[in-house]
């Protein structure tokens, strides 16, 4: 990882020292012991000018006189110490003042105190103590800024593992829901349609044998025949929900064809003879392996549900196009949308928000288990109050072709 260094870099910097007093003597005196040393030297003759100078280019050790007019040294390394924590401060005092100083030191305003006259070996001594504890405290400042960018790097990382385990699961929970749910409605649609052929034929057989008996018989034999095929077509539409895939029926399909065969179909039906609808085909697309009749069902159901949430004079979107590897057909309305407490229930079987009698809840439940039957997927973006777009994704199959819309 590449670190940005933000402070001074003493491995490729040399040492500054800053002297401070306001007795030029003194400053001389302290240059001269201090000036063969691996370092540079500079001076200042108050706190003030002190202050400038740092402010400038920070010194790595600030030895100050304790004595001077105006700022004196404790206030000074005082802000020094705020604004530059960790420079290293040396006090210098031929004052009997210890109270001050030692109260200084105990509140770590000052790193150590030097007495006048000092002594030229225990300078030295002092400043390259300083000169080390000044590079170690950088490299600290370095290590703690690298820790703290890789535990923000760390936390991210954490909070986009958690959010793709949050997605992965949430889509395991509902594939295990829809495939349990899918073997349930197949089987009890099994078992249901030998019953229902039986009361078909035999309404069938009385109808025939009873031909000369009153119009009452005949209209009670047609309606038991009528209400035994509409709930032929309930289980033929769980069974098609809980189909397992036959790839031998499956031939390449041109999903534009389909879109553009299931809308004529819908056509048919005066309630959507009228109704607006904005294509916006490929022009080039991936031909998918399928069964039409089967993809149709699917684009018939996503265009109903969609001219249901929505006012009639209001477009539909037919779109097809690709999107990564797969071909996709998207049907976009601008209706009512979908409240996030429906969205999680709407590809379950006989979930229905629309009245009694105006929907049974199981178009999409069919899509869907059309969709996973030629190895695709459905995928539905909804905002409430805006409207919502139901995205069948299949995979590519084979070359492009060109498909003219
Ligand atoms: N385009 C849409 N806009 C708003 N809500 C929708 C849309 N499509 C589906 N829904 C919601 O999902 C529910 C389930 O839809 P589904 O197609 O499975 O059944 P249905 O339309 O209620 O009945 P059926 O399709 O059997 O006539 C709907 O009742 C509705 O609440
Ligand atoms: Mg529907």
């Amino acid at each position: 990882m590449n670190t940005v260094r933000h402070g001074p870099n003493p491995a490729v910097e040399p040492a500054r020292i800053l002297l401070v007093d306001d007795e030029p003597h003194v400053l001389s005196a302290l240059e001269r012991v201090l000036r063969n040393g691996p370092w540079s030297v500079e001076t200042a003759g108050g706190g003030d000018q002190a202050l400038e100078h740092m402010a400038r280019q920070p010194s790595w050790v600030v030895i100050s006189d304790y004595l001077m007019p105006g700022m004196d040294g404790v206030e000074l390394l005082a802000e020094i110490r705020r604004r530059w924590p960790i420079t290293r401060r040396v006090m210098l005092t031929g004052h009997a003042d210890a109270g001050a100083i030692e109260r200084a030191v105990n509140q770590g305003e000052i790193y150590r105190f030097l007495n006048k006259p000092w002594h030229p070996q225990q300078l030295l001594a002092t400043v390259r103590e300083c000169v080390e504890q000044y590079r170690l405290a950088c490299a600290n400042l370095e290590y703690e800024r690298e820790l703290c960018a890789r535990n923000t790097q760390l936390t991210r990382l954490n909070a986009e593992l958690e959010e793709q385990v949050r997605r992965r699961t949430e889509a395991l929970l509902q594939s295990e829901k829809m495939a349990a749910l899918g073997r349930m409605a197949g089987g009890v649609a099994h078992e249901i349609n030998n019953p229902l052929g039986g009361i078909l034929a035999f309404a069938q057989v009385l109808q025939r044998d009873l031909a000369g008996s009153g119009p009452d018989i005949q209209e009670g034999l047609q309606t038991i025949r009528e209400c035994a095929l509409r709930c032929k077509t309930i289980v033929d539409h769980l069974l098609s929900f809980s189909r397992r895939a036959r790839p031998q029926d499956h031939q390449p399909v041109d999903l534009n064809r389909t879109a553009e065969a299931a809308l004529a179909l819908l056509r048919l039906d005066v309630r959507y003879r009228e109704r607006p609808v904005e294509k916006e085909f490929a022009a080039v697309l991936p031909p998918v392996l399928g069964q039409d009749s089967l993809l149709q069902q699917v684009v018939l159901n996503l265009l109903q549900n969609a001219f249901q949430a929505s006012p009639p004079d209001r477009p539909v979107y037919l779109r097809t196009g690709t999107d990564g590897e797969s071909t996709f057909l998207e049907v976009e309305d601008r209706g009512s949308g979908i409240p996030n407490e429906v969205l999680s229930h709407i590809f379950e079987p006989f979930f229905t928000t629309k009245p009694a009698g105006e929907g049974t809840g199981l178009g999409l439940s069919i899509c869907y288990g059309i969709a996973r039957e030629h190895g695709g997927d459905i995928r539905v973006r909804s905002q409430f109050g805006q409207g919502t777009a139901f995205r069948l994704l299949l995979p590519q199959n084979g070359a492009r072709s060109e498909v003219r819309s």
